[in-house]
């Protein structure tokens, strides 16, 4: 295969947020270009938006199941390649399957379903056909979040002991569910959300990017799961404690009631010869802190060391790689992978870096266990699972 990928996309209308940061990060590198699409739930915004992204009037189909089906009847040189989901998270796991079903290679974001059962059955699914699939856990795809997973697989850090991981934002300090915003409509209401609000939305995030740094899984957690603005139903703000399974202890916060913060997820990671600091609003930097000498700042673009760093990193040093190049870098090595497998290659590591359907089943264990724990008065830690 020698050419770009050929992209659909399920939701990312002009009714919705993500959508639109999917289409600049797929297009960022010039491997994808955007084919159709079922942009809305809503048939005329679907439309709407087809001819904003100036696609032919055929190729944008009023439901999903429709575009699955055409699409597959298109000769091989025309029809998509993959298709991006990214629709609330009560309709991830019907797309995401029958767009399998039809031959599509799949990105979806997260949290990768509603429930943990689905999320088994998807992987079933995916292993059945062989194709590849992607979850967009936006902060692993940083440089300066790379190049801290290398050196800390590499040993520079000494044993892993201690974990700190943070996501607070403000925008659901009010009842904003109530004025008709549709972004918060939905993640506030457990039938299309799932069981969690807060941790499920970006409880998910904080969780993901500790055990991708880190290279450790999560074997228990000890937690408490708060509702602060009356009458919401489901968690908007709560915290854990996490043992992991190499003996580390780890804190993690998440809250959407911090009013005033807007996108500040943070890490910081120790083992016994020193840590890592790493905050996504100052994302070039990273911290390094040491027992016996001064702390150090590594830069992207200048002082990364990693060749999985280098990997990731597009502008020269001081040009921030920000939240599009992150969400770029996913797409990139996952059409990466797709021209290898179709060419008959095996991708290579730097290729494959990016995350899937276990960090996805990762993803809703962590739901079910935070919320079993977080409620629960009687019982000190609840096990994570084993599953993946
Ligand atoms: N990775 C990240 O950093 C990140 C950030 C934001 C949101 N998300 C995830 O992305 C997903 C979407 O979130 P959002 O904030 O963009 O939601 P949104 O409400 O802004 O947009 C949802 C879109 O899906 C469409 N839709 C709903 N049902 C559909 C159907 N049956 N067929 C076709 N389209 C349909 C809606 O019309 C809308 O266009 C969620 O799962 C969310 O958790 C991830």
């Amino acid at each position: 295969m020698n050419r770009k990928l050929r992209m659909g996309m399920v939701g990312g209308g002009t009714d919705a947020f993500i959508g639109a940061i999917h289409r600049l990060a797929a297009l960022m590198d010039n491997q994808i270009e955007l084919v159709c699409g079922c942009f809305s739930v809503n048939p005329k915004i679907s439309k709407e938006s087809g001819k904003l992204y100036f696609l032919p009037e055929e190729r944008v189909y009023d439901t999903y199941q429709e575009m699955f089906e055409k699409e597959a009847q298109l000769p091989e040189g025309e029809r998509m390649d993959f298709v991006s989901i990214v629709t609330p998270n009560f309709v991830h796991f019907d797309p995401a399957v029958m767009a399998l079903d039809h031959g599509f290679n799949v990105v979806l974001d997260k949290p990768i379903t509603f429930t943990l059962e689905e999320a088994l059955k998807l992987k079933e699914k995916i292993d059945e056909t062989g194709l590849t699939f992607a979850l967009t856990h936006t902060y692993s795809g940083y440089p300066a979040v790379k190049q801290a997973k290398q050196m800390i697989a590499e040993g520079r850090f000494g044993k892993i002991r201690k974990v700190f991981v943070e996501y607070p934002q403000g925008w659901l300090s009010s009842k904003l569910e109530d004025t008709g915003n549709p972004q918060a409509s939905w993640r506030t209401d457990p039938k299309k959300s799932g069981k969690a609000g807060c941790m499920g939305d970006i409880g998910t995030h904080a969780h993901h990017l500790a055990e991708y740094i880190t290279g450790l899984k999560v074997t228990e957690i000890c937690a408490t799961l708060n509702v602060f603005v009356p009458n919401r139903l489901l968690d908007d703000d709560g915290a854990a404690f996490m043992r992991f399974d190499n003996g580390a202890q780890g804190v993690l916060m998440a809250t959407q009631i911090a009013a005033g913060e807007e996108n500040a997820i943070r890490i910081r990671v120790y083992g016994d010869k020193g840590g890592l600091d790493w905050e996504q609003m100052e994302p070039n930097s990273l911290k390094l802190k040491w027992t016996d000498k001064p702390m150090q700042i590594m830069r992207v673009g200048t002082s990364m060391d990693t060749a999985i760093a280098a990997h990731n990193t597009r502008t020269p040093g001081g040009h921030p790689e920000g939240y599009l190049e992150a969400f770029a870098n996913i797409y990139r090595n996952f059409a990466l992978t797709v021209s290898a497998k179709a060419n008959g290659e095996e991708p290579t590591a730097e290729m494959l870096d990016f995350p899937g359907v276990e960090d996805g089943i990762r993803g809703m264990q962590f739901i079910d266990t935070v919320v079993s724990a977080g409620y629960n008065n009687e019982v000190k830690w609840v096990k994570f699972g084993d599953i993946i």
